[in-house]
Parts: structure tokens; C-alpha cells; sequence
């Protein structure tokens, strides 16, 4: 195939371009803003490849679109702003990228008449106590990140009805594993122990993920482009759930770390309690997940421990600026108790 990959330099596109170039053999261009959180260096094992093309611009840019475009024979669009925290700070970008740059992504794919998956997540429908989520469910999203992805899947789902574009929606749950920006919880967790640092808990830590390995996700989006049926949205959720506590405790024990650096801090206002995807659908075009969550955190623990040159420029540019006006205290700063 020829894909146009958005969003391509960033955790979850990175690892869908990989397994799309080296294991299918397709020709990707990527389109990446290069955000915080995007970086090309993640895609140094096909950058040399026969077919690759890099183009660094906005999903908003219509001309950037166009040319990115150029050759597709299908759009997978991953191009988002993901963190749930900043969307609470800074919602604006949150509004920009999903609503006019999913806007702009579908213009571009109708009037090429080519296929378009949309990468979302099990954050639309909002919280659920017991069961799971099915595609069927309401959208009932709770933050500014959850709702402008609600409103683009359906924008998407708007453009498969009024224009008959082959549209389709690809829902997964929390994922996690090597080339994860190191805002989110499993490799803030991890670093932070591996250096000795405060391991921030949220409220009671009680709160229920679905985690899913991300190479599991993207073989899952694989899956619903070639295989799925335009106007459809299937959900591509993990095998396992756990709540934070038991996530922070796991990696505590992983990377051989302290249980007095986990300190329980203020609560993520309008925090969703469990998210649970059932994916029977997905299932049925023949994906499942092949990674189980120990097994997983293991691999991903490895990874960050053997990856320095990845993580360090992180740590020691804006992410210092960024640590501190989340958690009120320096990076690397210690816990008084443990003096
Ligand atoms: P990420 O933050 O690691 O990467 C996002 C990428 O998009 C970066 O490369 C960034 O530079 C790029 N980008 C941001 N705004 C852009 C714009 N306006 N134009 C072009 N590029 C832009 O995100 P991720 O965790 O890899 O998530 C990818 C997608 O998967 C998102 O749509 C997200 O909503 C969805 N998703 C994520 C998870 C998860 O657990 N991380 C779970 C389910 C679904
Ligand atoms: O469910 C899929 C979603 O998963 C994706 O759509 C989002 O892009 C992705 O960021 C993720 O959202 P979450 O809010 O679930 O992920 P995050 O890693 O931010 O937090 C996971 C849980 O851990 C959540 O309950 C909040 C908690 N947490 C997080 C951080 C960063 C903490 O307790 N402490 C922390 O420092």
C-alpha cells in the first residue's frame, strides 16, 4: 500500500510506520508537525528505506496536506494532541489539530476518493464502573482532550454518510511500550525510579487502565485499514486491566526501586475512574492481542533502561519546564521523607 501515516513521528505512529515498512513493505510518507512530543528520530530504522518520505508540517495546513497526500492510496491518521493534563491547562491546541486538522485530512482524502482511518480512543465514551465499552456505546467524553477526539470521530463518521467517503474509526485503550513520551504514567514511572525521583500518584491510585502493548495496537489498526468496513469503528483494547497503585508497584519491583518514592498528590480534576474496551469486532476480522500486561511492562522496562540516548534529551529540555508546572517541583528534586 501507500500510506500517508499524520502524526507517524510520535509513540503509537512511530511503531505503526515500523511494522508497515519493515514487515509489509509499503510506502509511507509521514506528515508530523514535530510537536514536544514528535521526533524523527524515532524513525531511524526506516528512514532510509525505498518509498519513505518525511514531510514535516500541520494536519491543519492544507497545503501541507496536499503535498503529503501526493501517491497515497490511503490516510492513517494518528495527529493529535494526547495528553490528558495538558488539554486541562492548555486546551487550545487540543481544539485546533482535532477539529480543523481532521477537517482538513478529509478534505484532502474526499477529494482524492481514498480510504481514511481514523486513530481514536476508548476515552469518547467516557468512564464505565463494570462491563465494557462497545462501539455501540454513547460518547460521552469528559475532558477537553476526550471531547475534541469525540467530535473529530464524528466529523469522520459524518463524512462516510453525507460524501460516502471509506471512512473508518480505530478506538484503542491505554497503551504503552518503547517510544512513549515520558508525560504518561508508565514511562514517567519509570524513569523516575530508575533516577531515584517521586512516583505521583494520583488521588487513591485506584483508578482502572486497559492496557495494551502498543505493537499490539498498531498491527490492530493494520488490521481495521485493511479489513474493516468503511462508516465502522472498532475498538482494539488491551487483554488486561490493573489499577495505577498496582502499575506503580509493578515497576517499583522491576527496576528494583524504592516503595517510599511513591507519594500520593493532589487528583486530575474530572478524572475518569476505568475505561474497559470489549473488541469483539476487531476480533472478528482475525487481530487479537498478543502481549500480555507483565510480560509487556517487563519489555518496556528493558527498553527504557537501554536507551539512554532516548530518553536523556527529554528529560534535559523543555520537559524540565513542563515537570515542574505539573507536579510543583523540579525534576530530580527528592522527597523530603527521603532525606
Ligand atoms: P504522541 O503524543 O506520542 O504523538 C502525536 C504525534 O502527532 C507527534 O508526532 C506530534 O508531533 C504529531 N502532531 C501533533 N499535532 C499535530 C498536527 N497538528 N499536525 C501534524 N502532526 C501533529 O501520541 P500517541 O500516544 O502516539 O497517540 C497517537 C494517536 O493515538 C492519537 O490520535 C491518540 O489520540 C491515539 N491514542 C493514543 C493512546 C495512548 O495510550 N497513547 C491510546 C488510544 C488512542
Ligand atoms: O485510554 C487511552 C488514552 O490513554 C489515550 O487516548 C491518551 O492519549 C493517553 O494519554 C492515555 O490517557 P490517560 O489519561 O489514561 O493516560 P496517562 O498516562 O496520562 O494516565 C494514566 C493513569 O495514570 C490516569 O488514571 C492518570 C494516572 N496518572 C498519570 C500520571 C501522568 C498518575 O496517577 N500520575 C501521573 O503522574
Amino acid at each position: 500500500m501507500k500510506l500517508l501515516v499524520c502524526g507517524g513521528a510520535g509513540f503509537i505512529g512511530s511503531n505503526f510506520v515500523r511494522q508497515r515498512v519493515l514487515e509489509h513493505g509499503d510506502a509511507v510518507t509521514v506528515l508530523d508537525k514535530l510537536t514536544y512530543a514528535g521526533r524523527e528520530e524515532n524513525l531511524r530504522d526506516v528512514a532510509d528505506r525505498d518509498g519513505y518520505r518525511f514531510v514535516r508540517g500541520g494536519i491543519e495546513d492544507a497545503a501541507a496536506v496536499a503535498d503529503a497526500t501526493e501517491g497515497a492510496n490511503a490516510v492513517v491518521n494518528f495527529a493529535a494532541e494526547t495528553h490528558v493534563d495538558r488539554s486541562i491547562s492548555e486546551p487550545d491546541a487540543f481544539i485546533r489539530t482535532h477539529a480543523m486538522g481532521t477537517f482538513v485530512l478529509l478534505e484532502a482524502a474526499r477529494s482524492r476518493g481514498i480510504r481514511y482511518v481514523q486513530v481514536s480512543t476508548d476515552e469518547v465514551y467516557g468512564s464505565i464502573e463494570d462491563g465494557s465499552f462497545t462501539e455501540s456505546s454513547p460518547l460521552a467524553p469528559s475532558s477537553p482532550y476526550s471531547a475534541t477526539k469525540a467530535g473529530a470521530d464524528l466529523l469522520v463518521g459524518s463524512y462516510h454518510h453525507t460524501y460516502g467517503l471509506e471512512a473508518l474509526i480505530c478506538r484503542g485503550s491505554n497503551n504503552y511500550g518503547p517510544y512513549q513520551y515520558p508525560e504518561k504514567l508508565i514511562p514517567l514511572m519509570i524513569l523516575n525510579a530508575l533516577h531515584g525521583d517521586a512516583l505521583p500518584v494520583y488521588g487513591d491510585g485506584m483508578q482502572v487502565r486497559n492496557w495494551i502493548y502498543v505493537e499490539d495496537f498498531a498491527r490492530g489498526i493494520g488490521h481495521v485499514l485493511e479489513h474493516g468496513v468503511p462508516g465502522h469503528a472498532y475498538n482494539v483494547g488491551g487483554p488486561d486491566e490493573a489499577a495505577n497503585i498496582e502499575v506503580v508497584r509493578r515497576i517499583v519491583e522491576l527496576t528494583g526501586a524504592s516503595e517510599g518514592l511513591i507519594e500520593y498528590v493532589t487528583d486530575r480534576p474530572g478524572h475518569d475512574r476505568r475505561y474497559s474496551l470489549g473488541s469483539e469486532k476487531s476480533r472478528a476480522l482475525g487481530w487479537s492481542p498478543q502481549v500480555r500486561f507483565d510480560d509487556g511492562l517487563e519489555r518496556t522496562v528493558a527498553w527504557y533502561r537501554d536507551n539512554h540516548e532516548w530518553w536523556e534529551p527529554i528529560r534535559s529540555g523543555d520537559y524540565r519546564a513542563y515537570y515542574e508546572r505539573q507536579y510543583g517541583r523540579a525534576l530530580g528534586e527528592r522527597l523530603e521523607t527521603l532525606d
